[in-house]
C-alpha cells in the first residue's frame, strides 16, 4: 500500500501505520476491494458486482498494475504501439461527444481486442459510458487507464474534468474522484491504470531533483503514459466546445499525501505555479481563477482544516513539474517535459489537489461535493 509522496520509502512500519490510519477513517459504504469476485476488469461493471459507479471504480482499482511489475521489455509491450497511440485520443474525444447511446461510439479496429465500451446504469437511473480495458486476470494487461463520461448531455452539470493519476500510491483517490464526478455531474473522469511505481526506471521526461525520483509509469511526470494523451485530448475537446470559462470549468487532479508531508495543510491546492513573486501575485490578485473559488468553498465546507495554496503555505507540493499542468498552463506539448509554466502564461484551468489521508474518507465526499457545486456554476 501507499507510502504517499515519499519515494525515499524504506520505512515499512510507518507506511503500515499510515495505511491503518487511513482505514480507520474510512467507513466504506460497501465491501472492501478484495472481496470483489471479478475475474477480469469488465466483470466490475456487472450489476451483481457493482451497483454504483464508485463501486465500479473501486473494483477496477484492484486491477491497477502494481509497484515493480514491469521491466523494460514488459513495459514496452504494454505501451500503445503507433497505431494504438493514434487511435487513443480520438476515442477519448468521441466519448466526450456522446449523447444518449454509448454504443454509438465507434471503437477503432486497432483497439477492439484491448478495450471495450460499456454503458453502466445505476439503479438511480444515472448512466455512464465507460471505456475499460478488456483483459487482466489479476491486473490490467496494458494498464492505460479507465475513462468515464455521463451517457447523456443532460447528465452533465459542469465542465469539470476529474482525474486520479496515482492509483494505489495516493490512497483511495480514484474512488474519491469517482464519487465527486458522480455527485457533481462532472463531464469526465480519468483514472490511471498503473501505479506510478509500476516500472521503477527513471522517467526520461521530467527528471527529479534532490531525493525525488520520477518513474516511467508516473503519468504526472511522463508524457508517454496514456494518461497524458487522454488529458490532452480532453483539453482540446473542451477548447473547441466553448472553451474553459473559469466560473464553470476546470481540470482537477486528485492526489493524496501522507500526514507527515505538509502536515499543517489538510488540503493543499496548486495551479501548477510555485512561489516566485509573480506566482504569488497570480494566486492573490483579483483575476478570477477556479482555484481561488474552490479554496474559499473548501474552507467553508471544512472549517476545521487548513485549506492552502502556495500563497498561504510553504508546502512544496506545488506541481510545477506536472506535465498535464504544464500543458494546461500554456506550454506546448513538445516542451512539457522540460519547460515549466509561469504566471504570465498560466490559464488556471489546472487545479492540483493534495490531501491528507483524513480528507479521502467517504465521510468527506458530501462536503467536498458541496464545495465543488458552490465553486463551479452549472453549464447551460
Ligand atoms: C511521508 O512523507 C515524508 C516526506 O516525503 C517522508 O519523509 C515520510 O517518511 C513519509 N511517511 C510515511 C508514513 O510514508
Ligand atoms: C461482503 O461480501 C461478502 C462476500 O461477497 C458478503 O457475504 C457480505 O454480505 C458482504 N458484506 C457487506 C457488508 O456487504
Ligand atoms: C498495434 O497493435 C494493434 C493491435 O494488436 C495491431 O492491429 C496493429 O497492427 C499494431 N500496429 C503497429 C504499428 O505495430
Ligand atoms: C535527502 O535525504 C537525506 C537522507 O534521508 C536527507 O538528509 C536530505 O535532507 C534529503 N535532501 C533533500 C533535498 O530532501
Ligand atoms: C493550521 O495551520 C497552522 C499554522 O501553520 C497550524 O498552527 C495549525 O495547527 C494548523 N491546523 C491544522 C488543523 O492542522
Amino acid at each position: 500500500m501507499a507510502s504517499w509522496k515519499s519515494l525515499a520509502v524504506g520505512n515499512m512500519l510507518s507506511a503500515i501505520a499510515s495505511w491503518i490510519c487511513l482505514q480507520s477513517f474510512s467507513q466504506r459504504p460497501h465491501n472492501i476491494s478484495s472481496v470483489y469476485q471479478a475475474s477480469n476488469p469488465t466483470d466490475c461493471l456487472e450489476p451483481t458486482i457493482s451497483t454504483t459507479l464508485e463501486q465500479v471504480v473501486d473494483c477496477l482499482n484492484t486491477f491497477t498494475v502494481p509497484e515493480g511489475h514491469y521491466d523494460e521489455f514488459t513495459y514496452e509491450a504494454a505501451q500503445p504501439n503507433a497505431t494504438e497511440r493514434a487511435a487513443w485520443p480520438r476515442i477519448i474525444s468521441s466519448f466526450l461527444d456522446v449523447d444518449g447511446n454509448c454504443m454509438s461510439i465507434v471503437l477503432p479496429d486497432t483497439l477492439v481486442d484491448t478495450y471495450t465500451i460499456s454503458q453502466f446504469t445505476e439503479p438511480s437511473g444515472a448512466s455512464y459510458c465507460v471505456f475499460v480495458e478488456l483483459h487482466g486476470e489479476k491486473q490490467f494487461v496494458r494498464g492505460w487507464g479507465t475513462f468515464v463520461v455521463p451517457a447523456t448531455r443532460t447528465g452533465v452539470s459542469r465542465h469539470l474534468h476529474l482525474s486520479a493519476p496515482h492509483p494505489l500510491f495516493d490512497g483511495d483517490t480514484p474512488q474519491q474522484a469517482a464519487a465527486l464526478f458522480r455527485a457533481t455531474g462532472a463531464k469526465s473522469l480519468f483514472i490511471a491504470g498503473r501505479s506510478r511505481l509500476a516500472f521503477k526506471t527513471q522517467s526520461d521526461c521530467v527528471k527529479g531533483s534532490g531525493n525525488t525520483t520520477y518513474y516511467m509509469t508516473d503519468p504526472a511526470h511522463n508524457k508517454l503514459e496514456p494518461f497524458y494523451d487522454a488529458m490532452r485530448s480532453i483539453f482540446m475537446w473542451q477548447m473547441s466546445n466553448g472553451g474553459c470559462p473559469p466560473t464553470s470549468c476546470a481540470f482537477i487532479q486528485f492526489h493524496g499525501k501522507n500526514t507527515s508531508s505538509c502536515s499543517t495543510d489538510q488540503i493543499f491546492l496548486s495551479a501548477g505555479l510555485g512561489t516566485s513573486t509573480s506566482s504569488i501575485d497570480w494566486y492573490t490578485n483579483d483575476v478570477p481563477r477556479p482555484i481561488k473559488r474552490l479554496k474559499a468553498e473548501l474552507q467553508h465546507a471544512f472549517p476545521m482544516w487548513n485549506i492552502s495554496m502556495p500563497s498561504d503555505s510553504k508546502c512544496g507540493l506545488t506541481a510545477t513539474k506536472n506535465v498535464v499542468g504544464r500543458l494546461l498552463n500554456g506550454i506546448e506539448d513538445r516542451l512539457v517535459c522540460t519547460t515549466a509554466s509561469q504566471a504570465s502564461l498560466a490559464t488556471g484551468f489546472f487545479v492540483h489537489v493534495e490531501q491528507a489521508p483524513v480528507v479521502l474518507s467517504p465521510e468527506m465526499y458530501g462536503p467536498w461535493t458541496e464545495a465543488l457545486v458552490n465553486a463551479f456554476e452549472e453549464t447551460p
